[in-house]
């Protein structure tokens, strides 16, 4: 165990202004706005325009939490980027924000963990900084699913939104309040095929047969995870209290990931959580994957329900399948 402790300096969150509501994907696809609302909760998403890539957003998240922060750029000594849509396959996206933002050399690298890449980043970056390896890490949730969207489909395309969000994560001084006490992350590989973008990868290279077929575009069979993603992020919530010896009475607020408000009910409950002290902005931003938890968090320091040693649970699940939780003090 190491003798140094890690917390979050700070979140902050950007999206696009552009707003796509039911009522436009009614002229969409067949569907509702009753039904989009009454199975999801979501009521509107942010959708960016065809200048804008994941780096562009980020960067706008990241003068936010800068101008918050008295930790400046040039100390930052690790980059971690969660995201399924990056600006390119290859250099990182990390990489892109390094020279944007002028911060000097460091590690700087991009995970894959869907929309459970936010919980997977500030994993790292703790241990990072507990071994000594790091002592600044900006921590990045980015998503821009509509850019990856089969606009056809309407099994998916109401689902889906952009946003980034970034975090600080930082050495705890001693005393302080502020801690991030635990995170656990796991994984099933066997369900991979339930959300999956099936091309542009070394298993179906782009052709002119993957663009036509869609294989471009995000696939899910949403029913299925359904359930398990019900399942995984209530075992998730219910371990990382429980190994720590807290209950659901002891936690101020769950930042969970916004893909479903059923799913986000149903993990409350998990863990006998008050509705009241669940963050939820699903209806505003749709689901946007990596982005949906430090989205909600800004969200909520910002406005003033997050405050200092507030107890939090952050959950989420996502392609993979993966799933994951962290427990801290703010
Ligand atoms: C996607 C999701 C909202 C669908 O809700 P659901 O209650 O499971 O609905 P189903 O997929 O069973 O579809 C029910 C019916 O609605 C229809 N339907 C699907 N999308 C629709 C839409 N946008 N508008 C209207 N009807 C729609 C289906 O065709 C189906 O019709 P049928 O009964 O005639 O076959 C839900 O399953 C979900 O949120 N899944 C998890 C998503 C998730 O966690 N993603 C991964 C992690 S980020």
């Amino acid at each position: 165990m190491s003798d140094i402790r890690v917390k979050i300096d700070g979140v902050a969150m950007a999206a696009p202004d552009k707003i796509l509501t039911n009522k436009d994907l009614e002229r969409i696809v067949d569907t509702s706005d009753e039904w989009i609302r009454t199975r999801t909760g979501m009521v509107e998403r942010r959708i960016s325009d065809e200048h804008t890539a994941a780096s562009d957003i980020v960067l706008k998240a990241c003068e936010k939490l800068f101008k918050k922060s008295s930790i400046r750029t040039r100390d930052i000594d690790l980059i971690i980027v969660a995201t399924v849509t990056p600006d390119h396959p290859f250099p990182s996206t990390a990489c892109i924000l390094q020279t944007k933002l002028g911060i000097p050399h460091c590690p700087a690298f991009d995970i894959s963990a869907g929309c459970t890449g936010f919980i997977y980043a500030i994993t790292i970056a703790k241990q990072f900084i507990e071994n000594g390896s790091a002592t600044n890490a900006l921590v990045i949730g980015v998503e821009l699913l509509t850019k990856i969207t089969n606009w056809t489909d309407r099994n998916t395309c109401v689902l889906f939104g952009d946003g980034a969000g970034a975090a600080i994560v930082t050495q705890a001084n001693k005393g302080e309040i502020s801690e991030i006490i635990d995170t656990y992350i796991s994984s099933d590989g066997r369900y991979g095929d339930l959300l999956i973008m099936r091309g542009g990868g070394s298993r179906n290279p782009t052709s002119k047969e993957t663009v036509e077929q869609n294989m471009h575009t995000l696939y899910m069979e949403g029913n299925k995870i359904f359930k398990i993603a019900v399942k995984s992020m209530g075992d998730a919530a219910v371990r990382i209290l429980e190994r720590n010896g807290f209950t659901g009475d002891d936690v101020d607020w769950l930042i969970p990931h916004q893909a479903n408000l059923r799913i986000i009910d149903a993990t409350a409950k998990r863990i006998h959580l008050l509705p009241q002290k669940v963050i939820i902005n699903i209806e505003k931003y749709g689901n946007t994957s990596s982005a949906s938890i430090p989205l909600a968090f800004a969200e909520a320091i910002e406005d003033g329900r997050v405050r200092r040693g507030d107890l939090i649970v952050l959950d989420a699940f996502g392609a993979g399948l993966t799933w994951g939780s962290v427990l801290l003090r703010y």
